[in-house]
């Protein structure tokens, strides 16, 4: 199909990389309720590697900074670098220790810009970036690189798969044509999945790994997830633009607004079992001292 469709509204990052989200006050405030959705869900321990006294710390597309500033709190002595495509809004008060890198971590990482240096990091934190990198070897290989040896890496991604509560997979052709956008963008909406191996690939060890349930309702062993829940219910709404950016090449307008129509529709709570959910997997590892 033809693509005529343009971004129905929103704004977005002007670079060339991946990324399909609007970086706009709805999507800060979105972000914001995210983060505070998985600080919930995690009993308030956001960062799960066994860090000691880390000195320099990067926190790749960092958002609203929520993350890179709790990171400054928790190792006042190190200094901590956020990365993100786009400006970092002032919704908290930057700490001393904190520094802003607005730009492509891709790009910057190959820049020569001396605050990329291989081996100096000792923690490196990245928290959903399954719609924003299209190389996960590569990005991995990278980070790989920049740490120190004994700096750990740890990410936290989604496998984007709607299970039950026998972790059977659910599908439906929207989900389905999801996928196949985001594909044809070269994204990876499963990389959580991957993480473990992708680490082991480049040489990381000490593997640990965690993972954590998105609910549709409230799970009975962890009302922690109402949070995350609550957002759960309100991504088919934010998925509209981000299928004009994922599909506009893809699919009509029309098209785009029947997958849109049938998500809503499959995220209703009539239409979904009680422990239906998305898994999180938060995965740390550690760069060999030798
Ligand atoms: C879903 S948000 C998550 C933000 C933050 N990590 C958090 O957990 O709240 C993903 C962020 O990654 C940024 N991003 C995506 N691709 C990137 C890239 N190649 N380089 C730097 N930042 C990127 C986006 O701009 C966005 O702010």
């Amino acid at each position: 199909m033809e693509n005529t469709n343009e971004p129905r509204k929103s704004r977005y990052h002007d670079t060339a990389a991946a990324y399909a989200l609007p970086n706009d006050a709805p999507e800060h405030q979105r972000l914001e309720l995210q983060c505070q959705a998985l600080e919930q869900l995690m009993h308030g321990s956001v960062f799960h590697a066994p860090v000691q006294q880390p000195k320099r710390i990067l926190d790749i597309g960092c958002g609203t900074g929520r993350a890179t500033v709790q990171l400054a709190a928790k190792f006042p002595d190190a200094q901590v670098i956020g990365i993100d495509l786009s400006a970092i809004p002032t919704l908290h008060p930057k700490p001393n220790n904190v520094e802003y890198v607005q730009g492509d971590f891709t790009e910057l990482v190959k820049s020569g810009d001396n605050r990329f240096q291989p081996g100096t990091y000792d923690y490196v934190f990245s928290r959903l970036l399954e719609l924003g990198m299209t190389d996960w070897p590569g990005y991995v290989g990278a980070i790989a690189s920049l740490l120190a040896p004994g700096g750990w890496f740890e990410a936290h991604e989604n496998d984007i798969a709607l299970r039950d509560g026998n972790e059977a997979e659910i599908t439906f052709p929207a989900s389905e044509a999801f996928h196949y956008m985001a594909r044809s963008k070269g994204l990876n909406l499963r990389v959580g999945r991957d993480l473990r191996q992708l680490m082991q690939g480049c040489g990381l060890a000490s593997v640990e790994e965690k993972t954590y349930k998105w609910p549709f309702f409230v799970l009975p062993e962890a009302p922690q997830s109402k949070m995350i829940h609550k957002l759960v219910m309100m991504l088919p709404v934010a998925m509209g633009s981000m299928f004009d950016r994922l599909g506009g090449n893809i699919y009509s307008s029309e098209e785009l607004d029947r997958i849109q129509e049938e998500m809503k529709e499959e995220f209703k709570q009539e239409r979904r079992g009680p422990l239906d959910h998305f898994k999180m997997h938060v995965v740390a590892a550690r760069k060999p001292l030798h």
